[in-house]
């Protein structure tokens, strides 16, 4: 039969119709006839909006409301003739409608360059800006573009060295939120649910390279419209790895369904590659009890509210931070002043950054016993009005003696460090229900207090992400945390709270494109706007949202200049305005033009790339140009380095900083780089980049 098949394919007189049919056949041929049997769709094309429109090159409509292929004939001044060779839905030009073809004129402006499967891309990474707040700690890397391509981007930086991958993919409910191949699936879509399925695969696939086969998670939100396929999906492409799911309260008070129940939780799959497993549980960790402010912070909790006994100072030593006296209750009437100044302490009272007075979760003298127990700790202050913070241990001397908290040392400070007896109670069961995890509270209104009245619709709580993480990643001090549907930026986020709870330098490459919502797309079509104006651009997700809520939670500051409002209320609390000590790249994907090859013009490009692959740490090797304007032959960073020139390696090899990790050598010939590696150390990741750089990074090349 197969043979029949392939005799008649061989009599199609067309070439290229014959090449199509053969990989349509290749594909049902592919075909799974048990477990989850979807369609595998063409392939997403790629558009290439700086390519150049020139003879011969294949273009789409630059709006994106025509997604019909054509080849460009000529072009004469800013005007295109060009020709159809697809149909909207992929298919080719029947014969018949390629005799009564007619060639159309179009404003190169309408058009833009796009690449089908197959046909060899070359991305690149510019650089958008930065945030510089964390010294020599690795940078978050947030990346503006088609995640597809990314993942095929990252292989070459983090093939294998990923500890954690967390996605919250769009939920295919039906709502225009997510295109398939520049086209929005919605509801009426018959194959929405394999374009779905395609669309995961094809990305699960690229992740799984990434992530690290001795040791890594791959956690995968999702609700009850895709749970059972994206279950299924995550077997077959993780096939031996152990999978579990966690049902997470996100909305307590539930969303009414007619006719249904109301929903309150959502899912979260995660997949345990190799070793990997839960923190505190099967990795002998105990997690550690959880601290809490002093500071009360509901507002019947305020000091006009009552419980004067409540309301005194606590005298805390500047010279060695730590408690030195508790002050007498201060009257309901009495202001702070009143209370006695102490030589070489400062007096801290419960008051909030807004200067609202509230009072302490205990009475003086219940704090002096806890405090003597080693059950309180003080840490630099947050606000002027409070400059030092107060937490403590709650309940710690009870949970200590009924065996549920073990006391397993002292810190420096003289409090105690006390874990949850053999991580028993700690263990996360796969319910979750807590109120932090409230993605109306912690991820709506949080953004909102971040960016302002900037729209994104469904933003996690970033509590919910910080647990998440927490659990597969809190003994990882330096993991890589890879989220490649970014959206609002939530991951890098929690990523960063994780770090300052425990000096962490764990960083994270968030991904997102710059899509605007349908409806914004419709009312920006009837102002005269196209997908690329920078009108258009200015409000895609990446513009308006990703990067602008980024940058307020690492600096503290709205898009608008003002100190972000409110405070951090989980394991810790301090204001939202202090921001984070992290660095933060801001990186856009590009697709070179192949016209570009020669080495000078694409370097540009690659440079960030090499930068990510040596850790993304410390300034990124950009230009390398010497004052006269010519690339010097090589270049180091504490990092890494890069050598140009291979005649020059010996002092490149002298030249080397200790604590590099990566060299980079640009060569053609496998001897020349064999030779050069092994005068290099051993622990160093040497890796070969080809003179004609495109040779190094090509992608789309072969896929499903
Ligand atoms: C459900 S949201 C993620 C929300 C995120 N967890 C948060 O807390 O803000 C999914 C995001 O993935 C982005 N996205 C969807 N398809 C994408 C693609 N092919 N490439 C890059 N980003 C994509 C969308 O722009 C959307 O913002």
């Amino acid at each position: 039969m197969s043979d029949e098949l392939d005799g008649l394919l061989a009599r199609v007189n067309d070439p290229a119709l014959r090449a199509d049919l053969r990989a349509h056949v290749r594909r049902i041929r592919a075909k799974r006839t048990f477990g989850l049997v979807f369609e595998s769709h063409l392939p997403e094309r790629i558009r290439l909006p700086e390519h150049p429109i020139r003879a011969s090159v294949k273009v789409a409509s630059r709006d994106d409301t025509d997604s019909s292929a054509f080849q460009v004939l000529r072009v004469d001044d800013g005007r295109a003739t060009i020709r159809k060779v697809r149909h909207p839905d992929g298919a080719t030009l029947s014969s018949e409608e390629l005799a009564e073809l007619v060639d159309e004129e179009r404003d190169v402006d309408a058009l833009v360059v796009i690449a089908d499967f197959g046909e060899p891309v070359y991305p690149g990474l510019r650089r958008l800006g930065s945030e510089d707040r964390g010294a020599d700690k690795p940078a978050h890397v947030v990346i503006k573009g088609e995640n597809h391509h990314v993942l095929e981007a990252l292989q070459f930086t983090h093939a294998g060295k990923v500890d954690c991958i967390y996605i919250d993919p769009p939920y295919n409910t039906g709502a225009r939120d997510w295109k398939y191949d520049n086209d929005y699936v919605d509801e009426t879509d018959g194959y929405r649910h394999s374009k779905w399925l395609a669309f995961m695969e094809r990305r699960l696939l690229l992740a799984k390279q990434l992530l690290n086969s001795d040791n890594s998670v791959l956690i995968v939100t999702i609700d009850e419209k895709e749970v059972h396929r994206l279950g299924l999906l995550l077997e077959q492409v993780f096939g031996g790895c152990r999978v579990q799911m966690v049902s997470i309260t996100i909305s307590p008070r539930g969303t009414s369904r007619t006719n249904e129940f109301s929903r309150i939780d959502e899912y979260a799959f995660f997949v345990f590659i190799g070793r990997a497993g839960v923190v505190g549980t099967s990795d002998g960790h105990d997690a550690e009890a959880r601290w809490q402010y002093l500071r009360r912070d509901e507002r019947t909790s305020e000091r006009a509210a009552g419980r004067p006994n409540q309301f005194f100072a606590i005298y805390v030593n500047d010279q060695t931070g730590q408690i030195e006296h508790i002050g007498e209750p201060l009257g309901p009437a009495a202001g702070r002043d009143s209370a006695p100044a102490r030589p070489g302490c400062t007096a801290v009272f419960p008051v909030k950054a807004d200067g609202t007075e509230m009072v302490w979760g205990l009475t003086g003298p219940t704090l002096a016993d806890v405090v003597a127990k080693g059950f309180v700790r003080v840490s630099p202050g947050r606000h002027p009005y409070q400059r030092y913070t107060i937490s403590y241990l709650r309940g710690a001397a009870k949970n200590v003696a009924k065996g549920r908290y073990k006391v397993v040392g002292e810190r420096n400070d003289g409090s105690k460090v006390v874990v949850l007896e053999g991580g028993k109670t700690a263990r996360p069961t796969t319910v979750w229900r807590e109120t932090a995890h409230d993605a109306g509270t912690y991820g709506t209104s949080l953004v909102r207090a971040l960016i302002g009245d900037r729209h994104f619709p469904f933003p996690k709580s970033l509590y919910a992400v910080e647990d998440t993480l927490r659990s597969v990643i809190a003994s990882k001090s330096d993991a890589v945390v890879v989220d490649f549907f970014g959206g609002s930026g939530t991951t890098a986020h929690a990523v960063a709270r994780l770090n300052r709870q425990d000096g962490g330098r764990r960083h994270s490459i968030v991904v997102t494109n710059n899509e605007v919502s349908a409806e914004e797309a419709t009312s920006l079509r009837s102002q005269g706007l196209r997908p690329g104006d920078p009108g258009w651009e200015a409000l895609g997700i990446f513009e308006h949202i990703t990067r602008p809520r980024i940058t307020a939670a690492i600096t503290g500051e709205t898009p608008d200049g003002e100190p972000v409002k409110g405070e951090y209320k989980f394991t810790d609390e301090f204001p939202m305005a202090e921001g984070f000590e992290e660095n933060v790249e801001f990186v856009e994907l590009t697709y070179l033009d192949p016209d570009d090859i020669e080495l000078d013009l694409a370097f540009a490009g690659i440079a960030p790339l090499l930068w990510l692959r040596a850790g993304a740490t410390g300034p990124v090797l950009d230009e390398c140009l010497d004052s006269s304007g010519r690339r010097k032959p090589y270049a180091w960073t504490e990092r890494y380095g890069i050598l140009f020139n291979a005649d020059r390696w010996r002092v490149f090899v002298e030249k080397l900083p200790e604590t590099a990790t990566t060299a980079f050598v640009v060569t053609d010939s496998q001897a020349t780089f064999a030779g050069i590696a092994s005068e290099l150390p051993s622990h160093l990741d040497v890796v070969r980049l080809y003179e004609n750089y495109f040779t190094t990074f090509r992608i789309n090349e072969g896929y499903a």
